[in-house]
């Protein structure tokens, strides 16, 4: 019999549904909020009031968009944590209430796990997926890791941020040249017609597989003002320059402790996760990076790179497999690692 997985994610700003069937994806809705816009970042109460919003008719959508009757539904899959908590308890209570309903189980997913096991979710059956073990860099607006994936339950974190982010990095030097939040996706844009040699940013010198980024945020500050005080002349004079080089340096020093992650375990195959894989030059530095080292990549399609429920319902169809449901008194969390 044909296992059927319906995913809900509510972690941050994005309310998804998506199904999954026998581990191939028959649809995937995500409804962004645009009202945390003007804001310049997510506003967690207007967060929550959006899913509360959107969480029906989305998933709704994606039941009919994949053909099935929520009565077709095996299991029903939802983000857990980490995330805003506000948010989470949509999804949460959402899926509890379904499951009741149509007295199915729940499978409770960590956010985290499912950017990494979105190279599982496959739009064709014979899809290629990674072969266990694999390295993950995992790289968000929350996080900058460095994993090493035994199995979908089994993952161990190398190196992590100890400051900022990648995607934290990307957002507030975009934020100080002017750039509309989230700034990540404008720096991808404008770097691309830019020189990525004319400015030089400080690196980290951090022992192991951490990373750190604050450093190379104050360096880019420093570079752009004038006696103090932002130079907007300079900015806009420099903007694809600084685009560049600003992303240059990100990518350097998240491929300088991959490499070394990818020396010292022996791992063939690496993949990359998170709403920073979806940038150019993260994209291309990886792939390049394993063809010259004869390495497998996993480069995953821009809409798993952010938040979406197929890779909630991809974790939820494994944890599936092994019986491991959730039980009705579990609350969201709002932080956790791996
Ligand atoms: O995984 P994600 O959707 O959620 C959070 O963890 O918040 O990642 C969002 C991050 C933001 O920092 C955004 O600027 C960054 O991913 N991002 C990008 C690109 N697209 C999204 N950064 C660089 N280049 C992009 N093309």
């Amino acid at each position: 019999m044909s296992i059927t997985v319906l995913g809900i994610e509510s972690s941050c700003d994005d309310t998804s549904a998506a199904v999954i069937r026998d581990g191939v994806l028959l649809s995937n809705v995500i409804a962004s909020q645009d009202v945390h816009a003007e804001y310049g970042g997510v506003v967690p109460e207007l967060a929550s009031r959006a899913h509360q919003q959107n969480i029906v008719p989305v998933v709704d959508t994606a039941l009919k968009r994949a053909g099935i009757d929520r009565h077709d539904l095996t299991a029903i899959a939802f983000t857990r944590g980490p995330g805003l908590l506000g948010s989470l308890h949509v999804g949460t209570s959402f899926a509890k209430g379904l499951s009741l309903g149509l007295r199915v189980p729940i499978v409770d997913v960590n956010h985290l796990h499912g950017h990494v096991l979105s190279h599982f979710i496959r739009r064709e059956e014979n899809d290629p997926v990674p072969e266990y073990p694999f390295l993950c860099l995992l790289v968000s607006g929350g996080n900058s890791q460095i994993i090493l994936v035994r199995n979908y339950n089994d993952m161990e974190i190398l190196g992590r941020t100890i400051d900022d982010a990648a995607g934290e990095a990307f957002d507030k030097c975009a934020k100080v040249m002017g750039l509309p939040y989230p700034g990540g996706p404008h720096i991808d844009r404008l770097a691309a017609e830019g020189d990525a040699s004319r400015f030089k940013f400080a690196k980290p010198h951090i022992p192991g597989f951490d990373y750190s980024f604050s450093g190379l945020k104050t360096s880019f500050l420093y570079t752009l003002r004038d006696n103090l005080k932002l130079d907007p002349e300079f900015i806009e004079k420099n903007r694809a320059d600084l685009a560049a080089s600003l992303q240059k340096t990100i990518i350097d020093i998240l491929m300088d402790k991959l490499d070394k992650a990818v020396r010292q375990t022996g791992v063939r195959t690496v993949a990359i996760g998170g709403g920073v894989s979806a940038n150019s030059g993260v994209r291309d530095a990886v792939e390049q990076y394993c063809a010259r080292r004869g390495l497998t990549a996993f480069i995953p399609p821009r809409v798993f790179t952010t938040d979406n429920a197929a890779m909630v319902a991809i974790a939820g169809y494994y944890k599936y497999l092994d019986r491991d449901f959730c039980r009705y008194d579990s609350v969201p969390y709002a932080r956790t690692t791996i």
